[in-house]
C-alpha cells in the first residue's frame, strides 16, 4: 500500500496532522503499518483483525485490574532508545493478559514509545522466565493465562514517539542490521575519524611510538568549561580552573578570580560571550563562551586525560573554519528560535536558537556523515540507532567528574550545563548497535501505528477497540513537543502543537486548556471503545490539580471509574485511595465504557430513581467482587455507600441529568435492594463469591482515611461510631489526631459535626441514626449549608475562608433548579487551587460552564 500526497490531502484537516513536507512524510512512514500522519489505513485494519460489537451476543465480563506499571524496567528493550517517561512492556502485557483474549485488538492514544504494541505482540511468546512468573502466580488463583498475540493501535502526536514505537514494533534482521550499522560506521570513522584524534602526552611530553612518530590517542570526549567575568575586574575566569577541585571531583560553590582575588559565585557573575560566524544561518551570532579543557583519550585499551595542547586546539579551529558537506537540521527551535518555550532558560540558552546550536562542529559534522550514509538504506532500524544517540553527544551532555556513565543529560529539560561532555560519536553508536541487537527480532505486523491528535481520530470505527491502556501527559510534568524537537529535526518531520495536550505557558496553555484537550481525547477513546469495555489510565507523580482534571475528563466523556489504586512501592501492594490528598506516587485508574443498552435505558429514564438504580446494579456488575492484598481481604471503598452515591451522582451531573435522591435516601434504598456485608454491597449472585473468600480470608480494615474537610470528617466519624457508640470525651483526641484541615476549610467544631449528622443515647454517647432518621438530619443540615451558601452569594471577592460543604450543598441545589450562573460565579470567586482540587466542586463547575455554551 502506497501514501500519496492525494490520500495525504483527504486526512490533513485531522487535529495534530503533523508539520512536514508531504514528500519526508512519505518516506519516513510504512503503510499500512505506520504513517507519520494520521494513518489512513487504519479502517482496513480494523475490518481485517476486529471482531464486530454485538451487544445481544456480547459475553465480555472482566473485573478491573491493578499491576505494578514499574515491572521490567531493567529489560533491554526498555533501555534501547530513550523517551522522557516510559511504561515497560511487561507490566502492560499483565494488563493486556488480564483484560484481552488473543487476537483482540488494544490501543494507546498516548502511545510515546509504543510499549502497549510490543506487549501486545509479545503475549505470543514472552521470554522465559517472565511466562513462568505469570503461570505460576495464575496457577495461585485458578486462572489460566490465554497466551497468544494481540493487535495494536498506536497513536501519538510527535513523530519523534512513534517513529521509536514503529522500530520497537516492527521485526528486525538483526544480522543485516548490525552489518550494515557497523559498515556505516567504519566508513564515516574513515573519513571523519581525524576529528579524534590527539597526541598522546604524559606529564607534557608527547610519546613517541617505536616508528618514532609521537603516539595518537584517540578522543573519549573533550570537556568543555563555561567562562564567566570577574564582577569586580572584568577578568575571565574559567570555570573549570577557578571552581573544580580535580582531586575530589566537586564543584565549589564560590571560587576566587584569578586576576583580582575577589571571592564571588556563579550567582553573580556574568558569562562571557563571543561572536562567531554562523555559516548555517550566514550571519554573526553572539553565544555564550565554552572552551576545551580537558581531554579523556584512549592509546588502545588505556584512558588518559590531558589538558588541551596546541594541536588539540588548532585541530577545533581547523574544523570550525571547513564547511560541513553534509545536510543537517538548521531549523530555528520550534520554528520560533528566541525564547522557544517553558524548557528556554535565558542564562543558559544564549545564543542557542536552532537545531545545530546543540552541537559542536566536530559532532555535527560527523552526525551528518552518519546521517547521509543511513538516509540512503531501507534499514529503518538504522534511524531509530541514529536517532537513539542524538541527546548524548550533544552539548546536552554534561559532564561529571565522579560519575563513570558517560552520558548525563539532565532528563526532561534541554539545560546546558557550565562543563559539556563532547562525547565520541562513534563510540556512541558502537555501544549503542550492541543494545539493539539484544532486543533481537520481536515485532510483528500486527500493529498500526498513527501520527495524529487523539482528540480527533475520524479514521477509527466506533465501538471497535477491546481495551485501551494510556499513559497520557501529566499537566506540564514534561514539555514534549519541545523535548522531540531536536529529534524531529533530524527525521524532517515535527509535532504539530496546536492539540498538545500540556499545561505550557509560551503555548498559551493552563490546566482548562489542557483539561479541555484531555476531554477530547478522552471523548475520542470513549467512542472507539467497545461498551462495557474497560480503559486503564495510568498516572503518575504529578499534581492533585491535575489529576482531578484527568479524572474529570476521563468521566465527562461517558466512563464511569470502577476504581483508583495507588502503587505502594514499599511493599509492593495496592492500596484504595480514599482522598485526592494521596496522588504524588503511581496511580491506577479503571473506568469501563458503559454497556449500549444501559446508556439508552439511562437517557429514558435519567432524573428518575429507577435510573438511579440502574445505574447502581450495573456499576456492582463492574466492581471486583474480592481484592486481596498481604493474605487478607480488603474493603472495596467503590462498594460503599458514600462513593456509590459520589459515582451515583458524578455520572448523573456529567450526563447532564439531574440527581434525583438524597444521600440519606440514597443510603436507605440501597439498604433495601442490595445485599449488603462488611459495608459493601453486592449484587445476589455476587455474595456467595464473597462469602466464600471471607471465610477462608481475615478483613483487611485498616484503611486510614484522613480528616481533610468536613466531608471526610463526617466520613470518618462515621466509620467510628458504627463500631460502637461513643462519648464526645472518647472521640475527641483521636479526632484532633488525624485531623489535617485544609487552610480553606471553615470547618464546623466536632461538636456541631455530631449534633448535625449523628444522634446521642440516653447516656451522652453519640451513634449512627438509622437510615429513616438519617434522612430527617439530612434535610436539616442541608438547610443550614444552604443558608451558609445564601451568605456567601451576598458578599463579594474572593471567598478565601469558607464551608466547603455549604459551597457543595449550594452548587447541587443550584444544578437542580438549573441555575448554572450561580455555580460559574461563585466558582470562580473560589481560590483556584481549590476548585482544581475538589473533584465534587470542579464537577458542577465544568458542568455548568458547559451547559452556559462557554
Ligand atoms: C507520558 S507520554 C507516553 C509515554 C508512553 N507510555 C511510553 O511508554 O513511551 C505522553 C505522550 O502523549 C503525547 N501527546 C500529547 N498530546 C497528545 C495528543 N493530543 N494526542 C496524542 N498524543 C499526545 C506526547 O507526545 C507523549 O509522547
Amino acid at each position: 500500500m502506497k501514501l500519496k500526497k492525494e490520500i495525504l490531502d483527504k486526512i490533513r484537516d485531522a487535529e495534530g496532522f503533523p508539520l512536514g513536507d508531504d514528500e519526508d512524510i512519505i518516506a519516513l512512514s510504512d503503510p499500512p503499518y505506520y504513517t507519520v500522519c494520521p494513518n489512513p489505513f487504519i479502517a482496513e485494519f480494523i475490518e481485517k483483525h476486529g471482531i464486530p460489537y454485538d451487544e445481544a451476543k456480547d459475553e465480555y465480563k472482566v473485573e478491573p485490574y491493578t499491576a505494578d506499571v514499574s515491572e521490567g524496567k531493567n529489560d533491554p528493550i526498555y533501555n534501547a532508545h530513550a523517551y522522557h517517561t516510559k511504561v515497560p512492556h511487561k507490566a502492560i502485557m499483565r494488563y493486556i493478559l488480564h483484560y484481552t483474549k488473543p487476537g483482540d485488538i488494544v490501543f494507546d492514544g498516548f502511545c510515546g514509545t509504543g510499549m502497549a504494541g510490543v506487549a501486545a505482540a509479545m503475549c505470543e511468546n514472552p521470554d522465559g522466565d517472565f511466562r513462568m512468573k505469570l503461570e505460576e502466580e495464575a496457577r495461585k488463583e485458578g486462572k489460566v493465562i490465554e497466551w497468544g498475540a494481540r493487535k495494536a493501535i498506536l497513536c501519538d502526536l510527535s513523530p519523534a514517539a512513534t517513529f521509536i514505537a514503529y522500530n520497537y514494533n516492527s521485526p528486525v534482521n538483526v544480522e543485516e542490521f548490525e552489518r550494515e550499522a557497523k559498515r556505516i560506521l567504519q566508513e564515516v570513522e574513515d573519513e571523519c575519524g581525524w576529528m579524534y584524534k590527539t597526541n598522546h602526552t604524559i606529564d607534557g611530553m608527547y610519546q613517541i611510538g617505536i616508528d618514532g612518530k609521537p603516539i595518537k590517542g584517540r578522543i573519549n570526549y573533550t570537556v568543555w568549561s563555561d567562562v564567566f567575568l570577574c564582577p569586580n575586574c572584568t577578568g575571565e575566569m574559567v570555570f573549570w580552573d577557578v571552581a573544580v577541585n580535580k582531586q575530589t571531583g566537586k564543584v565549589m560553590k564560590e571560587f576566587h578570580c584569578p586576576h583580582c582575588g575577589l571571592l564571588t559565585d556563579k550567582r553573580n557573575v556574568e558569562k562571557a560571550k563571543i561572536t562567531i560566524y554562523d555559516k548555517a544561518l550566514g550571519e554573526t551570532i553572539e553565544q555564550a563562551k565554552q572552551v576545551p579543557v580537558m581531554i579523556n583519550y584512549s592509546v588502545g585499551r588505556q584512558r588518559f586525560e590531558k589538558a588541551p595542547d596546541d594541536d588539540d586546539l588548532k585541530l577545533i579551529e581547523q574544523i570550525e573554519d571547513m564547511d560541513i558537506p553534509y545536510w543537517y537540521p538548521t531549523e530555528p527551535f520550534m520554528f520560533k528560535g528566541k525564547e522557544w518555550g517553558d524548557t528556554w532558560r535565558s542564562g543558559i540558552h544564549l545564543g542557542i536558537t536552532h537545531v545545530h546550536h546543540f552541537y559542536t562542529k566536530r559532532n555535527l559534522w560527523v552526525l551528518s556523515a552518519i546521517y547521509d550514509k543511513i538516509n540512503n538504506s531501507d534499514i529503518s532500524l538504522l534511524k531509530l540507532l541514529f536517532t537513539s544517540q542524538l541527546i548524548n553527544v550533544s552539548k546536552l551532555n554534561r559532564y561529571r567528574m565522579n560519575v563513570s556513565f558517560p552520558y548525563n543529560p539532565l532528563s526532561g529539560t534541554l539545560y546546558i550545563s557550565s562543563m559539556v561532555s563532547e562525547a565520541n560519536v562513534f563510540t556512541a553508536y558502537a555501544n549503542r548497535i550492541k543494545r539493539l541487537i539484544r532486543i533481537k527480532s520481536s515485532g510483528s505486523k500486527a500493529y498500526a501505528i498513527t501520527t495524529q491528535s487523539t482528540s480527533d481520530l475520524q479514521q477509527i470505527p466506533s465501538n471497535t477497540i477491546d481495551y485501551i491502556f494510556t499513559d497520557p501527559p501529566f499537566g506540564d510534568n514534561l514539555m514534549y513537543s519541545e523535548l522531540n524537537f531536536i529529534w524531529e529535526a533530524w527525521l524532517k518531520v515535527f509535532t504539530n502543537d496546536e492539540p498538545e495536550a500540556i499545561v505550557n505557558k509560551i503555548q498559551g496553555k493552563g490546566l482548562v486548556e489542557y483539561q479541555r484537550i484531555m476531554e477530547k481525547c478522552f471523548n475520542e477513546m470513549y467512542r472507539i471503545l467497545k461498551p462495557g469495555r474497560w480503559m486503564t489510565v495510568e498516572f503518575h507523580n504529578s499534581k492533585n490539580s491535575v489529576w482531578n482534571a484527568i479524572q474529570e475528563a476521563v468521566m465527562r466523556a461517558g466512563f464511569v471509574v470502577a476504581n483508583v489504586r495507588r502503587l505502594d512501592k514499599q511493599q509492593g501492594s495496592f492500596k484504595q485511595v480514599t482522598t485526592t490528598t494521596a496522588v504524588k506516587q503511581d496511580l491506577i485508574i479503571s473506568a469501563y465504557k458503559p454497556k449500549e443498552r444501559f446508556i439508552e435505558d439511562f437517557k429514558r429514564r435519567a432524573g428518575t430513581e429507577e435510573g438511579v438504580w440502574n445505574f447502581v446494579r450495573q456499576h456492582l456488575e463492574q466492581l471486583p467482587v474480592t481484592v486481596e492484598s498481604g493474605g487478607r481481604l480488603d474493603i472495596i471503598p467503590e462498594r460503599q455507600d458514600y462513593l456509590l452515591y459520589d459515582n451515583m451522582v458524578a455520572y448523573h451531573i456529567q450526563q447532564g441529568a439531574t440527581v434525583p435522591l438524597g444521600a440519606a435516601d440514597f443510603y436507605q434504598g440501597l439498604k433495601q435492594r442490595f445485599p449488603e456485608r462488611d459495608g459493601m454491597y453486592f449484587l445476589p449472585d455476587q455474595v456467595s463469591k464473597y462469602e466464600q473468600k471471607r471465610m477462608e480470608l481475615d478483613l483487611n480494615d485498616q484503611i486510614s482515611l484522613l480528616i481533610i474537610d468536613e466531608k471526610t470528617a463526617i466520613q470518618w466519624l462515621r466509620r467510628e461510631l458504627s463500631e460502637k457508640p461513643k462519648t464526645y470525651q472518647e472521640i475527641q483526641p483521636k479526632f484532633l489526631q488525624e485531623l489535617k484541615q485544609m487552610r480553606h476549610e471553615d470547618m464546623p467544631e466536632l461538636s456541631d459535626l455530631l449534633q448535625e449528622s449523628f444522634l446521642q443515647d440516653e447516656k451522652g454517647r453519640w451513634y449512627v441514626p438509622d437510615t429513616s432518621k438519617q434522612s430527617d438530619l439530612e434535610k436539616l443540615r442541608e438547610r443550614r449549608l444552604l443558608k451558609d451558601f445564601e451568605e456567601y452569594k451576598k458578599t463579594r471577592g474572593k471567598l478565601r475562608y469558607f464551608r466547603t460543604e455549604a459551597v457543595r450543598a449550594g452548587f447541587k441545589d443550584c444544578w437542580a433548579k438549573k441555575d448554572y450562573e450561580t455555580i460559574v460565579k461563585i466558582g470562580e470567586r473560589l481560590p483556584e487551587a481549590v476548585l482544581q482540587e475538589d473533584t465534587t466542586l470542579l464537577m458542577y463547575y465544568d458542568n455548568a460552564l458547559t451547559r452556559l455554551g462557554y
